[in-house]
């Protein structure tokens, strides 16, 4: 079997729900469920007898360990993280907690179980990281290598940096086959109304503002979640133990643009009179925001043979299309319900 961190949150509920329909392999989900992890998310696949749920925080080494050593997993995916930048900007200790101190926690129990079962060559950890590790790009600068140097401005992506080089340094140190995927931004169905573009979906719905960042000029590179999954998917399979990865969309866009488009495809779904667009504001910009991040794909295109599938207009379309069908879901992250739902499902 996989075992996943951080399955209850956007990217990994979107990645278990993919595994379990594509492969045929048990997955055991580790997640602490902070204000970011629903486990209602899994609900509906709770009883698959594929699927195994342990509330564990990476920070605790013995229920770490312990979980390891039950499971015995052939993989691990690291997917948890404190993950939202305007977050971390006013209290980063829970990022440099759970980025920096979990993804070692989980190197060092992850490499004395490889040892323990005598280093077998097929096993694999994958952590999955950001493009925002390599700073912000000038508007004509080439996109992302996997070459480019290391310079995070901000408390999230500097512990994400920092997670990187702990990566790097288990496989060079102690020879654990580590894959690293530094990705651009995801969108899609279970995103944390914090991020731009479910906030947007959710402020246009109720008539609020839209709150877009200084200028709207910062440019950011889209990829739809399930293309992002199918990459790491396609990683864990096929990569080179020690290589990274750069995963992106190919659709750098800037944030107005976004939101722009956005309030069309709102518009067109759930009219409003008068439009969306008439929401717009331009507020306080974020301190040290970067201006542009871009990923040059050549590395896994050409070795892995992966590329998106689902351009930026389809993939807005199945999102508010995902939105608007799931206001339970919605308001239920909205007024905090779906933090009690474990005690309620398993109250005796
Ligand atoms: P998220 O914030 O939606 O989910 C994070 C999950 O991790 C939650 O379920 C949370 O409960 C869990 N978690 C947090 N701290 C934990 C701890 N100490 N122990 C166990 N579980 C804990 O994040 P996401 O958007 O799904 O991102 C997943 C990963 O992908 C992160 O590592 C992030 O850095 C990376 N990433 C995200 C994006 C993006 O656009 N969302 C882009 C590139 C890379
Ligand atoms: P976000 O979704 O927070 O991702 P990240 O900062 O990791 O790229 O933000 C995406 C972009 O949208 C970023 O440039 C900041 C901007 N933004 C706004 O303009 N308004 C908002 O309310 C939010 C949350 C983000």
């Amino acid at each position: 079997m996989i075992l996943v961190t951080g399955g209850c949150g956007f990217i990994g509920t979107n990645f278990i729900r993919l595994w379990l329909a594509e492969k045929n392999e048990p997955v055991v989900n580790v997640d602490a469920l902070t204000y970011a992890g629903n486990a209602e998310n899994l609900s509906d696949i709770q009883d698959n007898p594929d699927y195994y749920f342990e509330q564990v925080d990476i920070c605790d080494a013995s229920a770490i360990a312990d979980v390891l050593k039950r499971y015995r997993p052939r993989a691990i995916l690291h997917f948890a993280a404190e993950s939202h930048v305007d977050r971390s900007i006013t209290s980063p200790e829970a990022f440099l907690q759970t980025n920096v101190m979990g993804t070692f926690n989980l190197l060092h129990s992850a490499l004395a179980m490889w040892n323990t079962q005598g280093q077998p060559d097929g096993f694999r950890f994958l952590h999955v990281s950001t493009d925002e590790v390599y700073g912000s790009l000038g508007k004509r600068d080439p996109a992302f290598t996997e070459q480019h140097r290391y310079q995070p401005n901000s408390p999230y992506s500097a512990s994400k940096a920092a997670s990187d080089h702990l990566v790097r340094a288990w496989h060079h140190t102690y020879d654990l086959p580590v894959l690293t995927t530094n990705c651009s931004n995801n969108y899609g169905p279970y995103q944390f109304p914090e991020k731009l573009i479910p906030l947007m979906i959710e402020r246009g719905l109720s008539g609020e503002s839209l709150p877009v960042y200084g200028d709207g000029n910062n440019v950011r590179d889209w990829l739809y979640v399930e293309d992002h999954c199918h990459a790491i998917m396609a990683v864990l399979e096929k990569g080179t133990p020690g290589e990274t990865y750069n995963i992106g969309g190919n659709e750098e866009r800037t944030n107005l643009d976004v939101v722009e488009n956005l309030t069309n495809v709102l518009q067109m779904m759930k009219p409003r009179e008068g439009g969306y667009r008439e929401l717009i504001r331009f507020v306080k910009d974020r301190p040290g925001h970067d201006r542009r991040y871009a990923i040059n794909p050549t590395h896994i295109r050409d070795q892995l043979n992966w590329y998106p599938q689902i351009d930026f207009c389809e993939g807005l379309r199945r999102t508010v299309d995902w939105y608007l069908s799931n206001r339970t879901w919605v308001d239920r992250v909205k007024s905090g319900e779906y933090r009690h739902w474990l005690d309620h499902q398993y109250r005796s």
